[in-house]
């Protein structure tokens, strides 16, 4: 279940992260770029690279660690990425925000890798 709801989400942050990245090129402006780079590093990448992960390991994909990584990745990096926009746009309020949704975003990629660690030996 997981891996067709990353690999839908991966998509979904490529498109965005390719019309940023068309965006800045086209407006040679390139003060976005952080957020674009985890758009497509973050979103598109790691999530396509770890629906398949999940393919070639199913039941690493059935454990409360994976739904665990799946809903923190999946809730954290959408505000973090409006929020690191909010940021890059001049607004230093905006920090303490993204940090604590990088600390979710985190726990929830960690909570991925543990979850592989314990499968794959
Ligand atoms: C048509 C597609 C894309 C366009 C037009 C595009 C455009 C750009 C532009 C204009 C920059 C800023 C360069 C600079 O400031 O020196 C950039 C940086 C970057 N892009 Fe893309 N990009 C595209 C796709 C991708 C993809 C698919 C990935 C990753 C999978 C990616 C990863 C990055 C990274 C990591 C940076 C550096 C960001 C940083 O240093 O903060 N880009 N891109
Ligand atoms: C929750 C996870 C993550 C957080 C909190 C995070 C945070 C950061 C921060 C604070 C920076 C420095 C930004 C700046 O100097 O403007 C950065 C840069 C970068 N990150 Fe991440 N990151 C995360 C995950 C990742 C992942 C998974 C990848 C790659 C698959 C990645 C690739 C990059 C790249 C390519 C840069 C730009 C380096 C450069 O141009 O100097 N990040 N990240």
């Amino acid at each position: 279940m997981y891996t067709k709801r990353l690999l839908q989400m991966a998509a979904l942050y490529l498109i965005t992260g390719v019309l940023l990245g068309l965006g800045m090129g086209i407006s040679e402006n390139h003060l976005l770029a952080p957020v674009h780079a985890h758009l497509n590093l973050l979103g598109w990448a790691s999530m396509a690279l770890m629906a398949l992960i999940y393919r070639a390991f199913p039941e690493a994909g059935s454990t409360m660690l994976a739904k665990v990584h799946f809903w923190l990745h999946s809730l954290g990096l959408p505000p973090l990425m409006i929020a690191l926009t909010v940021l890059m746009l001049g607004n230093p309020a905006a920090g303490p925000v993204v940090g604590i949704l990088s600390i979710i975003t985190g726990i929830g990629v960690i909570s991925f890798c543990v979850n592989i660690l314990r499968f794959i030996r």
